[in-house]
């Protein structure tokens, strides 16, 4: 195995001579660095750390954070978390049961006692966390990876939970993968020639373009538009389906660098039909999410615009970060989309808060992401559509 060559700060950690929870981050990222033929490790500016649900790390991972802020263990950088299993301030109208939430308070004060801020989303590029291109970052959360890389250009491999921490207590990350421009190409050219009209068409076309990419980075030709809440949508589903941690949009994205011999496919109108209806349940939603990955302050304001003139017939959510969500609450769109039996959550989103401990069975979504993580993380079926679709269906 590859040794990996460390700086003197970076030899004290693993030396033990900056703590015990810092030498113990060093092992984890030199073994990382071994496995994945690193030669050295590269400074991060921000770290997202994944595993906050309660949901997904239980006991096990409540009992790993609480022993590493007992040794010590203090962010180094600018550190934020995923979403967590339920909104801190709204968990008891949501119906999330005692016991887990009082779980989930102690893991998100075990992960503040270690300077990381208690800031969970999926989305902090909504909220002025945006690195800036050929910017070192180690992000965890797998939409948000694909956004950085893609969208803004930053580089971050998708870190685990273990590996995102380690790197929030020592400030670098191995320097592998995309970190390196010459593995940020794509090898497979989707040529878009079905028409994406909606977030829904974004998702649709990532959660299929996910499932072909088998390991592959694609690179998109032909799309003509795209803001930001369909190329997050985009990634995220790819993400989801294929594990797609970087992908270029010719004209759009910062990068857009092909390999020798790309394998091309096509992507047309009845494709892009085919793959809706195969994610679509069919059934009417109890519940409606939107927001995956987290919604943008536009985003929450066009959803209050629909429902103020046509009260949906499902209770709906609208996930967003806690910022973005007090920004709505200020400006009027939160009260707006309660009016209408709806809530904007923040902290958590639909896959990792126990919807399924709260009653709900089918729920809408209009994100390739949540379609494929709903049925197996939360025993939902999925209604999967435009929002004018999920909302009065
Ligand atoms: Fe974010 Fe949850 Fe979707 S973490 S990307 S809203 S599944």
């Amino acid at each position: 195995m590859a040794s990996v060559k460390l700086t003197i700060e970076e030899q004290r950690m693993f030396d033990g001579e900056a703590g015990e929870a810092a030498r113990e981050s060093m092992e984890i990222l030199v073994a990382l660095g071994r496995i994945y033929g690193a030669q050295r490790m590269v400074p991060v500016t921000s770290v997202q750390v994944s595993g906050v649900s309660y949901k997904t790390i239980g006991e096990a991972g409540l009992g790993y954070l609480k022993g590493l802020a007992q040794k010590g263990a203090k962010a180094r950088v600018p550190a934020f978390l995923n979403p967590a299993g339920m909104d801190i301030a709204q968990w008891k109208e949501m119906r999330v049961p005692e016991d887990f939430a009082r779980k989930q308070i102690e893991v998100l004060d075990a992960y503040a006692s270690m300077g990381i801020s208690k800031t969970c989303t999926c989305a902090p590029y909504f909220i002025g966390i945006r690195p800036k291109r050929g910017e070192h970052i180690a992000w965890a959360e797998s939409s948000a990876v694909a956004f950085a890389n893609s969208v803004l250009g930053a580089r971050t491999n998708r870190e685990g939970g273990p590996s995102a921490l380690a790197a929030a207590i020592c400030g670098v990350t191995p320097y592998y993968g995309l970190h390196i421009e010459k593995n940020r190409v794509a090898s497979l050219v989707v040529d878009v020639k079905c028409g994406l009209r909606t977030i829904a068409d974004f998702g649709a076309l990532g959660s299929l373009v996910g499932k072909l990419a088998k390991n592959r980075n694609p690179a998109f030709h032909g799309i003509k538009k795209a803001g930001e809440p369909g190329l997050k949508v985009l990634g995220a589903s790819m993400a989801a389906t294929g594990s797609v941690p970087v992908f270029f949009v010719e004209g759009i994205t910062p990068e857009y660098a092909i390999a020798d011999k790309p394998e091309i496919i096509a992507i047309t109108d009845k494709d892009l039909e085919a793959e809706r209806k195969a994610i679509d349940s069919g059934l009417k939603p109890s519940l409606v999410t939107i927001g995956c990955p987290h919604a943008s302050l536009e985003e929450i304001k066009e959803v209050a615009g629909l429902v103020a003139k046509r009260k949906p017939t499902c209770e709906f959510w609208v996930c967003t970060s806690r910022k973005l969500k007090e920004d709505a609450d200020r400006l009027g769109y939160s009260g707006a989309i309660s009016a209408a039996g709806g809530r904007v959550v923040a902290d958590t989103c639909m896959v990792v808060c126990p919807l399924e401990e709260m009653g709900y069975v089918v729920t809408g979504t209009n994100s390739g992401k949540a379609a494929a993580y709903l049925p197996n993380l939360c025993k939902q079926k999925v209604a999967f559509g435009d929002l004018e679709d999920i909302l009065y269906r």
